[in-house]
């Protein structure tokens, strides 16, 4: 009897990490976890099984389908902003051929089981590209089909997935005689930046929020590489979590598109720094602007409308900045780095 189980790429990551202890405190979720690197110790008792591989190994991917019932994949390996900057190809690679195996692999799976395998897909913030800082300030809340042309390789390869996964869940061999009845059931969130108590983002170009804080919380000093009047949205990570799971377990009629933008709260990088002053006012921060990538914070929206996931599965986010840092970012960092002294 083939086993029944819930596959995720990338877990290791910051996503990763949050997901997998969150989904294995569900009763009947057996995960397969996949990564390129050695399972994190803390995840190992909530995985049935770890692979070490990686996406662009059809092989591997075909085995895994020949041993498993794979019923929901979540697509979390990803190369981030600034990282795929220094390799485009590569990043585009990772990024794409490896969303277009795992795609393909759901199709494959799903005409097997005769169902559509639900495919859980986190795109990004990165997807928009917005011209000018006026711009940027006029449009303030941006709605989904908003400004759809992305200035980095990982918001190229996003933006390309997303529509890949539409394409598979809809058209896929649309003119074979033979076409299968299932698909996949592709879904989608377009996260801001996120913020981890767990974990520090590699790669990223959201990443002077969680590195302000975890910076200061370990006592050494950090240059912000972008202006202090710099604004993004940001999220709290277990809300990140909740929005995947919501969004997963949201009945399909319900749902009226497969992309879905999401928020909480949208900082500058000045309000980031004086929450992060008041919990550690020693905190030696400063500001040294990174030009390029300045540019690529500047063409991402100051915050999303989602509105769509709101009213489609319900989404609200149970975290505002104060409530992050006040009940989630700071007693978890001050646990966090008095286990690693
Ligand atoms: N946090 C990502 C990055 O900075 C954006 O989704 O690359």
């Amino acid at each position: 009897m083939r086993k029944e189980v819930v596959l995720i790429t990338g877990a290791n990551g910051e996503i990763g990490h949050g997901l997998i202890k969150e989904l294995s405190k569900r009763n009947g979720i057996q995960i397969v976890a996949l990564d390129l690197k050695p399972l994190d110790e803390s995840l190992e008792a909530c995985c049935d099984r770890f692979i070490q591989g990686d996406i662009l190994d059809s092989m591997l991917l075909g085995r895994l389908m020949a041993e498993y019932d794979i019923t929901t994949i979540y697509h979390l390996a990803s190369i981030l902003s600034t990282k795929a900057e220094y390799n485009p190809e590569t990043a585009h690679k990772i990024n794409v051929e490896g969303t277009l195996n795992l795609l393909r692999m759901g199709v494959e799976l799903s005409t097997w089981q005769g169902n559509s395998v639900k495919f859980i897909y986190p795109s990004s913030i990165a997807v928009y590209g917005i011209p000018d800082l006026e711009t940027k300030h006029k449009e303030s809340k941006i709605k989904e089909w908003m400004w759809c042309n992305p200035i980095t390789m990982y918001g190229c390869n996003k933006l390309y997935c997303e529509n890949l996964g539409q394409y598979y869940t809809q058209h896929y061999r649309q003119l074979a005689k033979d076409r299968g009845k299932h698909s996949i059931d592709f879904r989608c969130i377009r996260f801001p930046g996120l913020i981890s108590a767990d974990t520090i983002p590699t790669g990223g170009t959201s990443d002077y929020g969680p590195e302000m804080l975890h910076s200061a919380a370990k006592g050494e000093p950090y240059a912000c590489f972008v202006r202090p009047d710099t604004r993004i949205p940001f999220m709290a990570m277990p809300d990140a979590i909740k929005s995947l799971l919501m969004l997963e377990n949201a009945g399909c009629d319900t749902l009226t598109r497969s992309v879905y933008n999401i928020t909480s709260f949208a900082p500058t990088a000045q309000e980031l720094y004086e929450m992060v002053k008041k919990a550690y006012p020693s905190a030696n921060i400063t500001f040294e602007v990174n030009p390029p990538r300045q540019a690529i914070i500047d063409s991402w929206p100051e915050d999303c409308d989602d509105s769509a996931a709101r009213n489609d599965w319900g989404w609200q986010p149970d975290y505002d900045m104060q409530k992050a840092f006040n009940n989630y970012l700071l007693p978890s960092i001050r646990e966090l780095y008095r286990k690693t002294d």
